[in-house]
């Protein structure tokens, strides 16, 4: 198993590009079934959830094609099967996205029933419940969502989330835009994910009007077709790099970002001293070679805090003068780094959903463990700013979120390699 072995050192310096945004690029895939032509996506980041999910479309019959600049071309009108196994949904969660989709076009989905995660429980509740108000019979079966519409296909319904989800919100709105009639989807998502799905969808010819607010209406359509999409930049992706940059005292410029949709992090990396100036498609940071202060944050639905940049901004906290608070509101057990954290010497208490982190002049390398995606890049920057080697094992956590992460930080001359274990 591969690990990341990093010697902290000076400041990160230097350009890099961000890549398209896993989880705008996930629901997009899954909504390709929707399409009765072929859809062709640019943008994609080289990753292995892009991968499990293409090998699901394949593995149900879609005709998938990839040229070498990652473009890739999808034809969902070959499917023969409507089924997502479980050894393809236990290695990505995500797989539960193509429930709408098929369930709304062909009117039938076995999908297994995604398990829990190192994160907490993450049931998928509200997404059952919203297609069953859309006419749909379900059964949970050995293990399988097995979900059938009824005759005449899924009919438009209003339904209200009782809780702010974003792949809720991405299968109900691939559900409804081909259900017959009107729906109205209350207390959706807002994050800059689903404003790009919905973007795609009416590309395809989906016809959506409140998008990037919390109310979606949608008239169902008889058939889409396929369209060109580019997909996103990666905000998160974007984000990790700032905060790491912010915790090293440096000066980075990124590429092909969109500082719009990465308000909070913005705010929050200027109140930690940053200096940050921001074009079309890219974002500058400059800590003018100052140690960061100590932010507090809460992590909340879109336009609020982001719980995907948390871990990170634990990490710059941890190095920071001062004393923060980090409260977790979204999911029960993302806090899981501090323990990794403070094997490096950093001073973090936990209370509750909270983490008190009294910041610390450096940090001690040690071999650690990533535990999940994000935690993983905390242990990333820690490393960064650690005296020593630090190696982190388990490295297929970020392997699932960051393309070529120690290509682009070497970029910023950072002395980081992946070392065959
Ligand atoms: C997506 C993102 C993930 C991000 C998260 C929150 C993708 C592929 N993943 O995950 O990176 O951290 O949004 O921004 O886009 N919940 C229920 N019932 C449901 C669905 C969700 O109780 O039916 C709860 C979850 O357990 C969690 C909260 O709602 O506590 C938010 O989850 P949700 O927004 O659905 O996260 P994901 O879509 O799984």
């Amino acid at each position: 198993m591969d690990k990341l072995l990093i010697t902290g050192g000076g400041p990160l310096r230097g350009e890099i590009r961000i890549s398209g945004s896993k989880n705008s690029a996930l629901p997009i895939l899954a909504a390709t079934l929707l399409a009765e032509t072929p859809i062709s996506l640019s943008n994609l980041p080289h990753l292995n959830d892009i991968t499990t999910m293409l090998s699901l479309l394949r593995c149900m019959g879609v005709n998938v094609t990839v040229d070498e600049r990652m473009r890739v071309e999808i034809d969902a009108s070959t499917i023969r099967c409507y089924e997502a196994p479980y050894e393809l949904v236990k290695t990505m969660r995500a797989s539960i996205l193509v429930l709408g989709p098929l369930l709304s076009r062909f009117g039938e989905a076995d999908v297994s029933f995604p398990g829990g995660c190192a994160i907490g429980s993450r049931p998928v509740d509200i997404h059952l419940r919203g297609l069953e108000a859309m006419g749909a019979h379900i059964e949970v079966d050995g293990g399988y969502i097995r979900a059938r519409a009824p005759d005449g296909g899924l009919r438009g319904a209003r339904f209200l989330m009782d809780k702010v989800t974003v792949g809720g919100t991405e299968n109900l709105l691939m559900a409804a835009v081909l259900a017959n009639g009107h729906s109205v989807l209350e207390n959706a998502a807002r994050e800059p994910e689903i404003v790009d799905l919905a973007n795609c969808l009416v590309s395809m010819g989906a016809k959506i009007k409140g998008i990037g607010t919390d109310r979606l209406e949608v008239e169902g359509v008889s058939s889409l077709k396929g369209c060109e999409y580019s997909v996103m930049p990666d905000r998160i992706e974007a984000g990790t790099y700032l905060c790491a940059a912010a915790a090293t005292r440096g000066s980075i410029k990124l590429k092909d970002t969109h500082a719009d949709s990465m308000e909070s992090v913005l705010i929050k990396l200027q109140e930690a001293g940053a200096e940050l100036e921001v074009g079309e498609n890219w974002i500058r940071l400059d800590m003018h070679g100052q140690r960061p202060q100590g932010v507090s944050l809460r992590t909340a639905p879109h336009p609020a805090f982001p719980t995907d940049m948390q871990s990170q901004f634990m990490a710059m906290n941890a190095v920071a003068s001062g004393a923060s608070k980090v409260t977790e509101t979204i999911f029960e057990n993302r806090l899981i780094q501090v323990h990794e954290l403070n094997r490096m010497g950093a001073n973090i208490a936990l209370e509750g959903n909270t983490a008190l982190i009294t910041g610390v002049e450096r940090l001690k390398a040690a071999p650690v463990m990533a535990s999940d995606l994000r935690a993983s890049a905390s242990l990333v920057i820690a490393g960064l700013v650690a005296d020593g080697e630090t190696l982190i094992d388990r490295i297929y956590h970020i392997d699932r979120g960051y393309e070529c992460i120690e290509e682009k930080l070497q970029l910023l001359g950072a002395d980081i390699r992946r070392v065959a274990g």
